[in-house]
Order: structure tokens, then C-alpha cells, then sequence
């Protein structure tokens, strides 16, 4: 396996490959997506961190099962995903969710609009050096102390021209679990939690990364009812 396939596919061709392949295999995928404990774990963890209704996102939420209609039992939820049969598929399985055709990489909500902002199994394919200035987006777009969830591969690996996902081409592009972790962290987080979590996709265990952070809190923020006043020097 190729390190450095970022070289060999640039970030166009990679982004059609991974959005083809999802628009092909939609309907096998949410056939064979379970709610993991893992899974189930972490999104109980919010949901006692969060209050109920607060406003949060899924980034490549997919088909809606199982994640997207797990959270609505929380939240209000918007989810984003930029293969349509994906979206289509979403719309169909959770009719109280707001679902967007996006590329998560363009996306263009507001700063602060979200209280929460989840991403399971979709930012591994994004390419590597699109990472930083994803995580940057995601920060300005959630809200001072609000939380991020994501779940990515834990090996730092590109995938090669060729390789498959449930019989479509598809592109994977991670860093792996420690450098992902110290890359949340520089962009402004405080990391809560990590652990490495089995999924089962087609009756294969496999072990994802996963990530709870929150984004610190503004001096200003965090003084703006009170009578202490900052001075700059
Ligand atoms: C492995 S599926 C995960 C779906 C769902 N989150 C889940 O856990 O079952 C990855 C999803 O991410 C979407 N995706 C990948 N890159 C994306 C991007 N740049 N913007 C929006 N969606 C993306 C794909 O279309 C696909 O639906």
C-alpha cells in the first residue's frame, strides 16, 4: 500500500470516486449499517452532556440508519451528505431530520450555529490535506463549549487506485489516530474522551477511533454576563 496516494488522485478526482460509489451502493450500505455499541455509547454520552433539543449536525450522515434516526431521539438534527441516493435515502428513513445535498468541505452555515456537530465514518474520506481546514470549519461553525464526535480509521493510511467498498471503487485518506487527536486539539478543542470502538459492516469487525471534544470557551465568552471587564494591554 502506497503512503502517499494523496499524490497519485487529487482532491477533485478523489471527492467523484468517493460520491459515485455512495450514490451506487446506498441501499446496500443501509442494509448492512448496525448501531454498534460503540455507537451507541458515544451518542448516549451526548445525549447526557447535551440538553435535549439542542441543535446538531451529521456530517455524512449517509442513508439515516442507524446514526441520524438514533440522534433525533435526542436532538434536532440537520444532516449533510454530498451523495444524493445518500440524501434521498436520509429523507426517506428520517422524516423529522433537515437534510442538505453538501459537501462538508464547502459547507457554509453560519459560526456558531451548532451545539453539537457529529461525524461518523465520513471524514476518512476526506483527503489529508483537506483535514486541517475541515476541523478549522467545524470549529467556527460550533458554538463556544459545544461538542464534536467523530469516528475515523486508526491507521494512518491512503488507500490505493483499485481498491474497493462493497464492490464500488472508493478512496480513503486518514492520518491515523494520534496525529487526528493532537490536530482536533490545535485547532482549539479540549479533548473529553478517545477510544478505539469495534463496527461490524458486513459481518466484519473492525476497529474505528473515536473522539469526543469540546470546543473551548472565549474569555469573552465565558465573562460576558459578569462585571469583570478585560483590558488588552
Ligand atoms: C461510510 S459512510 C458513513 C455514513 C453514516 N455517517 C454512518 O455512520 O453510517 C460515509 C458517508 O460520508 C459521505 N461523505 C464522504 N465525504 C463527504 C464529503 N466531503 N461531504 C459530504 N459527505 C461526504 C459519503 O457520501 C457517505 O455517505
Amino acid at each position: 500500500m502506497t503512503e502517499n496516494h494523496d499524490e497519485l488522485m487529487g482532491p477533485t478526482d478523489a471527492r467523484k470516486m468517493v460520491e459515485d460509489g455512495y450514490d451506487q451502493l446506498a441501499e446496500r450500505y443501509a442494509e448492512v449499517r448496525t448501531l454498534s455499541p460503540g455507537n451507541k455509547k458515544y451518542i448516549d454520552m451526548l445525549a447526557r452532556l447535551l440538553p435535549k433539543d439542542s441543535c446538531v449536525l451529521d456530517l455524512g450522515c449517509g442513508p439515516g440508519v442507524p446514526i441520524t434516526k438514533e440522534l433525533v431521539r435526542h436532538f434536532k438534527v440537520v444532516g449533510i451528505d454530498f451523495s444524493s441516493n445518500q440524501i434521498e435515502l436520509a429523507r426517506k428513513n428520517v422524516r423529522i431530520a433537515e437534510f442538505h445535498r453538501m459537501d462538508m468541505t464547502k459547507m457554509t452555515f453560519p459560526p456558531n450555529s451548532f451545539d453539537g456537530i457529529f461525524s461518523y465514518l465520513a471524514i476518512i474520506h476526506v483527503p489529508r490535506e483537506e483535514k486541517a481546514s475541515l476541523f478549522s470549519k467545524i470549529h467556527e461553525i460550533l458554538k463556544p463549549g459545544g461538542f464534536l464526535l467523530i469516528a475515523i480509521g486508526c491507521d494512518d493510511w491512503v488507500s490505493e487506485p483499485g481498491d474497493d467498498f462493497m464492490g464500488e471503487p472508493m478512496y480513503w485518506s486518514q492520518f491515523g489516530a494520534e496525529k487526528t487527536k493532537a490536530m482536533i486539539k490545535d485547532t482549539g478543542f479540549e479533548i473529553i474522551q478517545t477510544s478505539k470502538e469495534y463496527s461490524i459492516f458486513d459481518g466484519e469487525d473492525e476497529k474505528h477511533y473515536f473522539v469526543l471534544a469540546k470546543k473551548k470557551e472565549s474569555l469573552e465568552g465565558l465573562l460576558k454576563d459578569s462585571p469583570i471587564q478585560i483590558k488588552k494591554y
